[in-house]
């Protein structure tokens, strides 16, 4: 919605009428989440906030609710972000001018904020192989053994490819990095959007031996679109982790946010239901997006989702740069993402946000396909 100072509507939507790029949904949370907010308000207390044991128990209850998984309430603590808990989780495990694995293509924060802190990051390139990517154990393996590597991010859901993993390759990932030492971050920001019976294996579920070994990242921002309330948590079953973390926590300065505490508590309390129905009306608009691209720009892949509303989208057939479809998409009205900000192997890709409603995907794709009316078709190879 345009005038709500948001980033996707106020900013990238400036220019555009359809703004696809940055990963919010437009979807209204659950009124309990407005009204958590508001009754927080209406008690006119705006203070210094802390840690509430309601907050680490809706994080069990919802863990346990939608992935079966046991969380202990001692292991979850507050954070702003997903990323700036990376941030932390790199200050409280490695050090700097160690290698942290990567798996690309892959979120470009990732490695913004590892190199921003002096480490370095190894990619381990996913292999993508009849529209379906996977990934490379041997390279995994390789990189892994290397002494100077301490840690590997992994995302599982893996934001750009909208793939969760399954626990096949998450057990076998598990095996390399604790055979070796190397520390695992789990990125679980989008946990909550599987499709079609896919479930969410949290990390710290496989064995103790990885639990002990790794630290989980999530928000309920993704899924209820809260993102601005800078809410987020972090899973740490390994104490001393858990310590070096907190302590981490303590030399930023950083404080519970009396607003996005409340909204976190109501959604994983009354959600369960907001997000089961959020999910069937995602997968219409894959659907809807997977067939429109079939019949009028079959050359253009979508790579086979089966998590997030972040489609990736193969745009190679077309022969531009990412700078020439951004412009293309520009001109049709529609913003995205660029592919190549994901890492190198993302050049000629473009994700594509369908969290809107069916309306703006529609208008969005008859955009873009009467733009590609206009020019398009005669230079596609
Ligand atoms: C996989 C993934 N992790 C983290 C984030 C950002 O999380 P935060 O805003 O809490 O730092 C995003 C946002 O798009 C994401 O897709």
């Amino acid at each position: 919605m345009k005038n709500t100072a948001s980033w996707k509507w106020d900013n990238e939507g400036r220019d555009v009428n359809y703004p696809l790029g940055v990963a919010d949904i437009d979807f209204r949370p659950p009124e309990e989440v407005i009204e958590a907010v508001v009754s927080k308000a209406q008690q006119g207390n705006f203070a210094y906030g802390v840690q509430s044991q309601e907050f680490s128990n809706s994080i069990v209850n919802w863990y346990h609710k939608r992935h079966g998984a046991y969380v202990e309430p001692e292991w979850t603590s507050y954070s702003p972000g997903l990323i700036t808990a990376l941030k932390m989780l790199l200050e409280a495990v490695t050090h700097v001018g160690d290698n942290i694995i990567i798996q690309s293509p892959v979120y470009f924060n990732f490695s913004l904020i590892i190199t921003r802190n002096g480490r370095n990051v190894v990619e381990n390139p996913l292999i993508l192989e009849d529209n379906h990517y996977r990934i490379d154990f041997e390279d995994l393996e390789k990189k892994a053994s290397d002494p100077r590597t301490t840690m590997m991010v992994l995302c599982n859901p893996h934001n750009p490819i909208a793939h969760s993993w399954s626990e096949q390759d998450l057990r076998r990932i598990a095996d390399i990095c604790n055979k070796h030492h190397v520390f695992m971050v789990s990125d679980e920001a989008h946990s909550d959007i599987l499709f079609n019976g896919q479930k969410h294996i949290p990390l710290f579920t496989l064995s103790q031996e990885t639990a002990q070994n790794s630290a989980s990242m999530n928000s309920a921002g993704k899924t209820f679109n809260t993102n601005g309330l800078y809410t987020s948590y972090t899973i740490i079953p390994n104490s001393q982790i858990h310590e070096a973390f907190n302590n981490a926590y303590a030399n930023h300065h950083f404080d519970y946010n009396m607003l996005g505490g409340p909204a976190q508590i109501a959604a994983y309390t009354y959600g369960n239901q907001y997000v089961d129905e959020m999910l069937e009306y995602l997968w219409k608009n894959i659907v809807y997006l997977r067939d429109f691209l079939q019949a009028n720009m079959p050359e253009v892949k979508m790579i086979k989702p089966n998590a997030t509303y972040l489609m990736w989208l193969d745009f190679r057939a077309w022969g531009m740069d990412n700078k020439e479809l951004a412009e293309f998409f520009k001109s049709a009205d529609v913003s995205i993402n660029s592919g190549d900000i994901y890492g190198s192997a993302g050049k000629g890709f473009v994700r594509l946000n369908v969290g809107c409603t069916h309306q703006i995907l529609i208008e969005a794709l008859e955009a873009i396909k009467k733009r590609y009316d206009e020019g398009l078709k005669i230079s596609v190879k």
